[in-house]
C-alpha cells in the first residue's frame, strides 16, 4: 500500500496546506506564473479571492479542487474531514492518480463555475440531484429542502433555459451543496447577474454554508457584493516584467 496518509494532528483541522506551489500557463509568447508561497484554509474558514480578469484566480481554484496540476510544488496537503487524516495530494499528482483525485473531488467538493454549469436537457430537480446520484446517495428530501432554502422549489421540474441567470445560479449552487460536501468552490458565481441579485445570491450561499460548517473558498472580481460577508479575503499582488512577457500573481494566506 502506498502511504498518502499523514499522521493525525492535533491541532484544528487544517483542509488546505500549500508550500511553494506554483502554476505556469503559457500562450502566444506570453507567460502567466501563479505562485503560492503558503496558503493555509481551516475547516469551515469563508476565503475570498479578489481580483481583476486575468489574475490568476481561477487556476488557484482549479488547483484547490485537484482539476489542474501545479507545475512545481513543495506541499500540497488535504484533509476534507476533521476524523480523516491528512491526504499527501502533490503524491498523488506525482504519480498521477487521476482517479483517486477525481473521487476525491467528487466526494468532497463542490464547484459552483461563473455560467452555473448546468445540463440544459435535466430539470432543475436531476440537475441538482447529478452530484448525489453521482455518489450512489440515497434519494431524500435533500434537494427539495435545499430547493425551499434557495427560492427555486417551484422550478424544479422545469429545464433550466426557462429560469432566469439568477435563478439558474442558485440552482447551481444546489447542486453544488446537494451531496453535502465539506467544502465549496465558487468561481464569480455571480459575475452573470446584476449587482443588487449578486448581493442577496452570494449571501443566501454563505449562510447555507455557515449553516452546514462548510468551508467556502470563493472568487469574484468585484469585492462590492461581497464585503458584508466578513469573509477571510486572501492577500495577493501581480507584478508585470518589463518587457510585458511573464506575469505573475502572487497570493499568500
Ligand atoms: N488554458 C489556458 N492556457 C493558457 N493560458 C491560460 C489558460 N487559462 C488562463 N490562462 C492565462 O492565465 C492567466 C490567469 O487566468 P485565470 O486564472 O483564468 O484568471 P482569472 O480567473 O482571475 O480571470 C491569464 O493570463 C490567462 O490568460
Ligand atoms: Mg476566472
Amino acid at each position: 500500500m502506498e502511504n498518502v496518509f499523514q499522521s493525525r494532528s492535533k491541532a484544528k483541522a487544517t483542509v488546505y496546506h500549500l508550500r511553494d506551489v506554483i502554476r505556469d500557463r503559457a500562450s502566444e509568447g506570453v507567460t502567466f506564473r501563479l505562485r503560492v508561497p503558503s496558503l493555509q484554509i481551516s475547516q469551515g474558514e469563508k476565503i475570498a479571492l479578489i481580483g481583476e480578469s486575468g489574475c490568476g484566480k481561477s487556476t488557484l481554484l482549479d488547483m484547490l479542487a485537484f482539476i489542474s496540476q501545479p507545475t512545481e510544488l513543495a506541499a500540497f496537503r488535504f484533509r476534507p474531514e476533521l476524523e480523516d487524516d491528512a491526504v499527501d495530494v502533490a503524491k498523488l499528482w506525482k504519480r498521477k492518480r487521476m482517479n483517486l483525485l477525481g473521487d476525491m473531488r467528487k466526494r468532497h467538493i463542490g464547484y459552483v463555475m461563473q455560467t452555473g454549469g448546468l445540463l440544459p436537457y435535466l430539470t432543475v430537480r436531476e440537475n441538482m440531484a447529478l452530484s448525489r446520484v453521482v455518489l450512489g446517495l440515497p434519494r431524500d428530501e435533500t434537494v427539495e429542502s435545499l430547493a425551499r432554502e434557495l427560492g427555486i422549489a417551484r422550478h424544479l421540474d422545469k429545464l433550466p433555459e426557462t429560469l432566469s441567470v439568477g435563478e439558474r445560479q442558485r440552482v447551481a449552487i444546489g447542486r453544488a451543496l446537494s451531496h453535502e460536501p465539506s467544502i465549496v468552490i465558487a468561481d464569480e458565481p455571480t459575475a452573470s447577474v446584476d449587482p443588487f441579485a449578486a448581493e442577496k445570491i452570494m449571501s443566501l450561499f454563505i449562510g447555507l454554508a455557515e449553516e452546514r460548517n462548510i468551508t467556502v473558498v470563493v472568487a469574484s472580481h468585484a469585492w462590492r457584493h461581497i464585503k458584508r460577508l466578513e469573509l477571510r479575503r486572501l492577500a495577493h499582488h501581480t507584478h508585470r516584467s518589463k518587457d510585458g512577457r511573464t506575469t505573475e500573481t502572487v497570493v499568500n494566506g
